[in-house]
């Protein structure tokens, strides 16, 4: 039987380019794919940040076309680099010559051209795919102009679009421009095709367009049909697409995350080596200037904005604020990460107040987080909403016990410990309140104090689960027979 064929489109893919949590899918997901017998290839922009990673004279497929947007036509260069999977990478440098990757005010023109151009791609590398996988809403027009422009060629016919949301919250509104540089007509302007809040939504047009609607947890495809969480296309959601529309987990790089091997850390241990993770604790310490008192190390490692749920730790605890209420248990806390410039000053400010009980690094660093994991007894993450999260696969890895709110994949991955029965891998709350999160962390910090056989089953319980890609792929794969018939 062929292989089955699939396009992976994402706008970062680790090692290439990230920002996020896409890229650590679009770098792995594919790769389990090929694995279980796919025929995957994925295709992404030419950042300036991708011309490091690759070698730029031996990846050029001297392929050159160009792509209409609106009144312009602009030129594609395509790169090929088979290392890891079979990655194509778009160049244009007007658009992805830059410094960062999004938040630029041609973002509609630069990611128009760049699903334009992938679309197009396909009669030009001789792979005609089964499978069109699009992810967020930089992508989200694919599936609409393989409809509405491609039609006529029957080397489109087959294709099937699936179409994965990361963040709801991110829509890619823009204005009616956005149609012309798609090359759509007005119709499309309609409220029940790409209108969305007075704008045109990318996003949209994945949601409508798309064969399957796919997103990174089952309960985050749950709650996008609520009110609360579907950020306005809940009703669309609920109404017209729940039909085509599920959950599969996310996955971690379990060789690349790994304990027992890692070699960022001070010393690897394992489930049966725990013991050794003290050592990472005291040696990071020593390292970053915290002071050795025998206290509960609380870890956080987040972008730091307002979906991460830190503002609860403004708010107001028994008639005390939350922080002089924290850090009156015996606990030391310590941050990685950048984001909005509000939480940033308040890690600062927090540094400031607490010295050597705090560790705050503003910075994004790989090597930094994995000596956390590996550092902290408990690591937080109070997220409002969360479409997968791996933050706390990686901290149940390492043993370290998440202190997590019950929503999206956080619900999915995280079990309340019971000490009834000894199973569990955290600790959970529902309210999304300062009071609630600071009672979790209290019921951590007792059984971290005063039950320490629990504690450490806990431990053992999240280390010894299986947060790998196999299981996910394998859904991925089911899924995409399943909608190619
Ligand atoms: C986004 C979500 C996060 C998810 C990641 C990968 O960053 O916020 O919850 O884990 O995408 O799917």
């Amino acid at each position: 039987m062929p292989k089955l064929k699939c396009l992976f489109v994402s706008t970062e893919v680790v090692p290439y380019a990230k920002t996020g949590g896409l890229a650590d899918v679009a770098g792995a997901l594919p790769k389990e794919l090929v694995k279980q017998g796919l025929d995957v290839r994925v295709v992404m922009p030419y950042y300036r940040q991708v011309k490091e990673k690759i070698n730029e004279s031996e990846c050029n497929l001297n392929l050159w076309y160009t792509v209409d947007l609106g009144w312009r036509t602009q030129g594609v260069d395509v790169y090929y680099d088979d290392s890891i999977v079979p990655t194509y990478f778009l160049k244009n440098d007007h658009y992805f010559h830059r410094d960062v990757l999004y938040g630029y005010d041609d973002d509609c023109e630069r990611f128009a051209f760049f699903c334009r151009a992938v679309v197009e791609l396909i009669t030009r590398i001789d792979f005609v795919p089964d499978i069109i996988h699009c992810n967020d809403w930089q992508t989200g027009p694919i599936p609409l102009l393989i409809r509405d422009q491609y039609y006529w060629d029957t080397k489109y016919h087959n294709i099937k679009t699936v179409f994965t949301i990361h963040n709801m919250k991110y829509q890619g509104i823009f204005g009616e421009e956005a149609l012309d540089l798609l090359g759509l007509n007005g119709g499309y302007s309609n409220s029940d095709k790409l209108e969305f809040n007075g704008g045109i939504s990318f996003l949209k047009a994945g949601l409508i367009y798309a064969d399957h609607i796919n997103t990174v947890s089952p309960t985050y495809a749950e709650e996008l049909k609520t009110q609360q969480y579907g950020c306005g296309m809940d009703s669309l959601i609920r109404e017209s697409l729940y039909w085509k529309t599920s959950g599969i987990l996310n996955g971690i790089d379990t060789d690349k995350y790994d304990p027992a091997t890692d070699r960022h850390i001070y010393k690897n241990y394992s489930a049966k080596t725990l013991e050794d993770k003290a050592i990472n604790k005291s040696e990071f310490r020593k390292e970053y200037g915290l002071k050795d008192d025998g206290s509960m190390l609380i870890g956080i490692i987040s972008r730091l904005t307002d979906q991460k749920g830190f503002d609860l730790m403004k708010h107001v605890v028994d008639h005390q604020w939350f922080m002089d209420k924290l850090m009156s248990l015996n606990v030391q806390f310590v941050v990685l990460g950048t984001g909005e410039y509000e939480y940033e000053n308040m890690f600062k400010h927090f540094k400031h107040l607490y010295g050597d009980r705090a560790g705050v690094f503003l910075d994004f660093n790989e090597g930094l987080a994995q000596k956390i994991y590996a550092a902290c007894d408990v690591f937080l993450m109070p997220s409002e909403f969360e479409p997968c999260g791996l933050g706390q696969l990686m901290a149940m890895r390492y043993g370290a016990v998440p202190v997590v709110r019950q929503t999206g994949g956080l619900k999915d991955t995280v079990i309340h410990y019971n000490y009834m029965t000894k199973e569990g891998t955290g600790f959970e709350f529902t309210d999304y309140s300062g009071y609630w999160l600071f009672r979790k962390i209290e019921e951590a910090y007792d059984c971290y104090v005063n039950r320490p056989k629990d504690f450490h089953k806990i431990q053992l319980n999240g280390m010894t689960k299986q947060y790998g890609w196999a299981e996910s792929a394998t859904k991925y794969a089911d899924l995409y027979k399943l909608i190619k018939g």
